[in-house]
Parts: C-alpha cells; sequence; structure tokens
C-alpha cells in the first residue's frame, strides 16, 4: 500500500502529480504530499488525510517546476499526521524522497543516523533515505551515485523515488514493491500503478527488482545497483483510461459491479471450446499438469474464498487441492514436492502474506503458478508460470469483479489441471463450458432485474448478518459476509450451513437477518438449515436459482439467478451479495470506495 508517483518534464510538475495521486488513492489515503522544485527553491507540501486537503494547501499559487514526485500514504511506521506524511527530507532540506514498503533495517540505520548528528522529524522508516542520501552527497559523491549508495543500505521492500533541489532528474529504485514507468510525448512518469499516469500515455515499462531508473526530461536510463545499464521492453497498456475512471456511476464499486459481463467476456475470451469440450488457456500450450498430485492455494481475503472455490471443485474432480489461507501457510508448513502445484491468487500481485508464501513454496521445491489481474505485478515475477485474469482495473477497495474473474480463471486451469492429471476429459465439461459461455448474459440479467437494493433498505438496520452456504457455496457466504462487513461496518459472518447448530445458531435473533447461498439441486439440504434459523425468527433471504423459487417460498426474500451450470451459479449468487451489500453500505452513508482501516493492495504482513 502507499502510492508512489513521478514526472519529469512538461510545465505542470503539479497538475502531473495531483492526477496521479487521485488515481492512486486507492493504494492509501491518509495523507499525501508532493515536493517540487521551482525558481523558490524545494517546495515540499504534504497533509494528513485525504488529497483533497493537500489540494487545498496548494491553493492557486501552486509550485512551477517541471519535475517532482509525490505520495499517498497507508500508515505502517507512525499514524497518519503531516510530519509522518511523504515526501521526507534531510537536514539540509535539499533531499525529498517518497517510498512505498518497508525499510526492515531502518532502526539500525536511523540509530547511526542520529549517532552522526541527523535530526528527524518523524517516526517513519522512509525518513532515513534522504538522511542517507545526505551523508553521500556531503562526501562528495554526484547524486547519482549518492542515491545508489543510499539504497545499497536498505533492505526490505521498497519502490522509492528521490529528487535534489536545483537538479533536474528523478532517481527511483525498485526492489519487492511496484514501480511502472510511463513514456509519455517530452514527459515521462513513475508510479505504483499504470492507473496514475494513463490518461498521458499508453506506453509503460514495467520496472523489475534490483532497477534503478534516473528519469531526466529527455530520456531514462535503467540500470542495475552497479551501474550496467539493462535492457527493458516498452509495453503498450490495452485498456482506456476512462476504465479507471467512473464513468458515471456514484462509486467504483457500482461501476465494476456493473463490469462484471465485460470482464467475464476478457476473462473467457479464446479459452473455452464449448463444443469440444476443451479448455484452451494459451499460457501453458507447452506445459503439463500431468505430474500434479496436489494443488495448493495460498492466498488472502476475497482472493482467499476465490480459492476455496477452486479447490473445493477439484476435490470433486478426485485431486488433492486445499486452500491455505496464505498468512498461515508459512507458519503451518503443508507438505510440499516437486509433483506439488503451489497456485497464488492474487489480483494485486503485490499482497505481502501471499507473496512470502510463493517464497516458501518455491523454496520447498514446489512448482508455482500466479492467477492474478496485474500484468508485471510481483507475484508473476516469483512464480514459474501466470495465468491472468483480465477483469481490467479494479480501484474500489472492495473487491468485485476480479473475485468473479478469479473464480472462473481458477475453474478453466483446474479442468485443465484435472484433465491432464487424470488423462481423461470428463464429460461434465461441455455442461459446464456451456454455463460459462452463457455467464455473462446471465450476469446482465442478475444484475437488470436484481432486488437487491429493496433488500438492502429492508434491512441495512439490524444487529448482526450471517451467510450459510455449502461445498461452493460456502466461499460464496463467506465472500458475502466478508464484503459486508468491509464497506458497511456492520457485523457479518459466513458459515458453512453446517456448521450452524455447532455453535452460530446461539447468534440468532429476530434482528440478525440470515442469508442462504445455493447453488442447485446440490447444496439444498441448506434449506433446512434456514428453516431452523427462521423458526428462531431471523429473516431470511435465499440466493437460489429461479427454477427452485417454489422450494424457496418460506424464504422472507428471493434473489434469483438465472438457471445453469452449479459450479457457475456461485459467481452469479456472489453479485447479488455484492449488490446488497453496495446498497447496505451506501444506505449506512459509507465511503464505499474507501473503507476505513483498509487499502486496496495490503504489502506489509
Ligand atoms: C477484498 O474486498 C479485500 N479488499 C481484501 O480481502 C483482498 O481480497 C485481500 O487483501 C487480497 O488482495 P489480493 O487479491 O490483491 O491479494
Amino acid at each position: 500500500m502507499c502510492g508512489i508517483t513521478a514526472c519529469v518534464g512538461g510545465d505542470d510538475a503539479v497538475g502531473g502529480l495531483l492526477t496521479g495521486l487521485g488515481n492512486l488513492e486507492y493504494r492509501g489515503y491518509d495523507s499525501a504530499g508532493i515536493a517540487v522544485p521551482d525558481d523558490r527553491g524545494l517546495n515540499v507540501v504534504k497533509r494528513e488525510g485525504r488529497l483533497e486537503r493537500l489540494r487545498e494547501a496548494l491553493g492557486t499559487d501552486r509550485p512551477t517546476g517541471s519535475i517532482g514526485i509525490g505520495h499517498t500514504r497507508w500508515s505502517t511506521h507512525g499514524p497518519p499526521t503531516d510530519e509522518n506524511a511523504h515526501p521526507h527530507q534531510d537536514c539540509t532540506g535539499r533531499v525529498a524522497v517518497v517510498h512505498n514498503g518497508i525499510i526492515d533495517n531502518y532502526e539500525t540505520l536511523r540509530r547511526g543516523l542520529e549517532e552522526r548528528g541527523h535530526r528527524f522529524e518523524s517516526e517513519t522508516d522512509t525518513e532515513v533515505v534522504p538522511h542517507l542520501i545526505e551523508e553521500e552527497l556531503t562526501a562528495g559523491k554526484s547524486t547519482e551515485a549518492a542515491f545508489r549508495a543510499a539504497v545499497d543500505q536498505l533492505s526490505g521492500s521498497y519502490a522509492i523515488a528521490c529528487l535534489v533541489d536545483g537538479e533536474n532528474e528523478v532517481y527511483a529504485a525498485r526492489q519487492g514493491s511496484p514501480l511502472v514507468l510511463g513514456e509519455a510525448d517530452g514527459r515521462y512518469f513513475l508510479a505504483s500503478d499504470v492507473p496514475a499516469f494513463r490518461e498521458f500515455t499508453d506506453r509503460v515499462v514495467y520496472l523489475e527488482d534490483g532497477d534503478i531508473v534516473t528519469v531526466r526530461p529527455d530520456g531514462y536510463d535503467i540500470t542495475d545497483l552497479a551501474g550496467a545499464p539493462l535492457a527493458r521492453e516498452v509495453d503498450t497498456v490495452d485498456w482506456e483510461p476512462e476504465a479507471a475512471g467512473k464513468s458515471g456511476y456514484p462509486h467504483f464499486m457500482l461501476k465494476e459491479i456493473h463490469e462484471q459481463p465485460e470482464s467475464l467476456r476478457q476473462t473467457i475470451h479464446g479459452r473455452i471450446e464449448t463444443f469440444a469440450g476443451h479448455v484452451s488457456l494459451e499460457e501453458f500450450d507447452d506445459a503439463s499438469f500431468a505430474d500434479v498430485e496436489r494443488v495448493q492455494f495460498v492466498s488472502m481475503g476475497t482472493s482467499h474464498h476465490a480459492s476455496m472455490y477452486a479447490a473445493a471443485q477439484l476435490t470433486a474432480r478426485g485431486l488433492t487441492a486445499n486452500a491455505y489461507m496464505a498468512g498461515e501457510y508459512a507458519d503451518c508448513p503443508a507438505p510440499i514436492d516437486e509433483n506439488t502445484l503451489v497456485v497464488a491468487v492474487t489480483q494485486s500481485g503485490e499482497t505481502a502474506d501471499t507473496m512470502n508464501a510463493v517464497r516458501r513454496a518455491r523454496d520447498a521445491g514446489a512448482r508455482t503458478l500466479a492467477v492474478t489481474n496485474v500484468v508485471g505485478s510481483s507475484v508473476t515475477r516469483e512464480c514459474d508460470e501466470s495465468l491472468f485474469i483480465r477483469a481490467g482495473p479494479e480501484i474500489g477497495v472492495a473487491a468485485t469483479k476480479t473475485f468473479s474473474s478469479q473464480v472462473v480463471a481458477l475453474t478453466l486451469l483446474g479442468e485443465r489441471i484435472a484433465e491432464d492429471s487424470t488423462g481423461v476429459q470428463r464429460a461434465e465439461v461441455r455442461d459446464l463450458l456451456s454455463g460459462l459461455g452463457d455467464l455473462p448474459g446471465d450476469v446482465q440479467q442478475v444484475l437488470d432485474e436484481t432486488p437487491a437494493a429493496e433488500v438492502a433498505e429492508a434491512l441495512y438496520n439490524c444487529d448482526a448478518y450471517f451467510f450459510l452456504g455449502r461445498g461452493p457455496a460456502r466461499a460464496v457466504a463467506l465472500e458475502g459476509a466478508l464484503k459486508f462487513k468491509e464497506i458497511s461496518y456492520e457485523h457479518a459472518e459466513g458459515f458453512a450451513a453446517s456448521e450452524l447448530k455447532h455453535g452460530p445458531l446461539a447468534l440468532v435473533t429476530d434482528n440478525t437477518p440470515v442469508f442462504g447461498v445455493i447453488t442447485g439441486e446440490e447444496d439444498l439440504k441448506t434449506i433446512s438449515n434456514l428453516k431452523e434459523v427462521q423458526a428462531r425468527g431471523a429473516p431470511v433471504i435465499v440466493v437460489a436459482p429461479e427454477s427452485l423459487e417454489g422450494q424457496v417460498e418460506f424464504a422472507d426474500y428471493f434473489l434469483p439467478i438465472p438457471d445453469t451450470h452449479p459450479e457457475v451459479a456461485g459467481v452469479l449468487a456472489n453479485i447479488q451479495l455484492q449488490l446488497v451489500s453496495y446498497h447496505a453500505a451506501d444506505q449506512l452513508g459509507r465511503p464505499i470506495d474507501k473503507p476505513r482501516n483498509l487499502a486496496k493492495s495490503v504489502t506489509v504482513e
């Protein structure tokens, strides 16, 4: 979390930085700041709070320089205050630095710097960097050499950008935190993510760990820490800037929910051959999963729920598959050998817990595969193989369209793994692929006909909310509860329907609505559990295929989904729950796209 950006060239660095920070606010939003040198000197302006406060502080008499660096923060070391906001400076006030990540050895570095007379203004780990650069400059090094020498002393994960008053260059380094370079005509950008500068250019260089970049108004150099030149390709992003805007929706979350017919079309595009009953994943054209004896999914939050869904599917196909919460994976090691496939599921591709699990799996000899939305993200660099979910940029902190695309991409991957490792093509696969082919249209039907807003309006003011499901539908129930609590701040929990009588039933009252997720005839047993809670007075809301309406007539509210393959039905059911959460949070007046305490990309453990 935290977003950094830099702008070099053109005649309005402040404008470029504020645009970038606005587009990066999803990465953190408890303070923001910029550093822009002009003929008045080095202007550093930073404020605790949302970006709006920084805009107010800048007023109309803005710095006029053509280079600058900027930052939007999600606190790790020290609370959100003006002092802890980035950029940070050295004792002379000449050097300014922004940073995303964690500097593991900052305490030792800070102690040494303080002993040598440096004064610190903040509680952050970042502030050691400008002071280290200052020492190297004082020792007579050039700015570039000083920057390299400072970076060489850091351990941990970082993306850093730095500038020095009176100079016309920005220096940056990447190690373990994302950093991309944007190449526009006569202007260059650095940022934690492409949306920061997408409206200025579609030409992007995905920097790699160990890269040091020097950006000037007329070009840039990428080298390793020792100064040896590195060649990095310039990619062209294939989505339009509007894809990262709200397009008239009041919130990114609602826009992203409504984008799902299109994002799912992208996810399956070219990947299913329904008539042949074949999954075609070009990423693995030259690969085989025949040796895979067990599959371990590692992921967090919503991605963990997608993994649970996928693990339940693979288990039903006779494979050994488990979904591990990545943050627990290193502490409770699961057995791994060369026939273990570890699948890291992460929409951002940057989640620290998931990255650590990948490293542990790799070190233990497993084959590693990333399932992610972000091309060039850290997980794709560290895994042996990658499968992209192609959901397009997701800005709302609450994951919506990426969950649906994860489930679908994992369903396709699971089918391919099962086919290779069992050596047989399942007869039932045609029905599943046909359901996936129909999914974009079915999602549109849900979006067009949903009664979710009325359900939310009737129930948004209750004591707690419970979500039940069994099999893959249990993963949907857990995801429904996570979404609900994350954006409404109301207490919500998901349970296996079978678990209810073993404890959670004690919580049920007439003021605790219970949502039941039913995907088909297979999990109709959940109906008895819902009747049990209804007998205790709880309002019951059922999400189920429309043809089951007669069997769920007892429910107080019905959220129908089109009839389809049960493994596809979970995606549709989840979209109904996304909509209920959204409308409940809206009724409660919550800041839906930026829920308190949360960030889109969690790059600390
Ligand atoms: C989802 O709504 C949450 N914001 C969160 O649980 C998220 O899914 C989790 O932090 C994992 O993120 P990732 O998919 O980027 O790894």
